[in-house]
């Protein structure tokens, strides 16, 4: 069934306007969007795989580890993070494989909440 008071010209900007509205709405509360970072996720896998060493808060517990709460180790682009926790730094282990890319991202946004 058609609209016809929608199909008319006078209204057509506020068609698209509800269009941009409704599809706005279902990016923002879409819980399946894979690309939305998910910071509770990332605490979770934080808590399970980081904490040993950084802390549960980031104040980290290992020689040498950064102390993420104060940023340490953060100033930098997430690619570049990701890149260190993919591959492992030093005493740090690399999560490739254990982790995926988008688990490393959440855990990256959660990172950025510590300090
Ligand atoms: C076994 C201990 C250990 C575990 C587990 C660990 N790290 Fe690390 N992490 C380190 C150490 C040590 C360094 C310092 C490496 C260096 O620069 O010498 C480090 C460095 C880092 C850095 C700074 C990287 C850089 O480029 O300088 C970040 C960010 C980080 N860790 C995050 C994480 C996250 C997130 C996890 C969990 C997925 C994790 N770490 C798990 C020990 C650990």
């Amino acid at each position: 069934m058609t609209n016809k008071i929608f199909s008319l010209p006078k209204y057509s900007r506020l068609r698209n306007a509800l269009l941009g509205l409704t599809v706005s709405f279902i990016l923002v509360f879409n819980p399946d969007s894979s690309q939305a970072a998910d910071t509770v996720k990332g605490g979770q896998l934080y808590a399970l795989h980081c904490a040993l060493c950084h802390g549960v808060s980031g104040i980290s517990v290992m020689p040498n580890a950064p102390n993420l709460a104060k940023n340490e180790g953060l100033l930098q682009p997430d690619l570049s993070v990701l890149a260190s926790i993919k591959n492992g730094k030093d005493a740090m282990p690399a999560f490739n494989g254990i982790l995926s890319d988008q688990d490393i991202l959440d855990v990256i946004v959660y990172l950025r909440t510590l300090n």
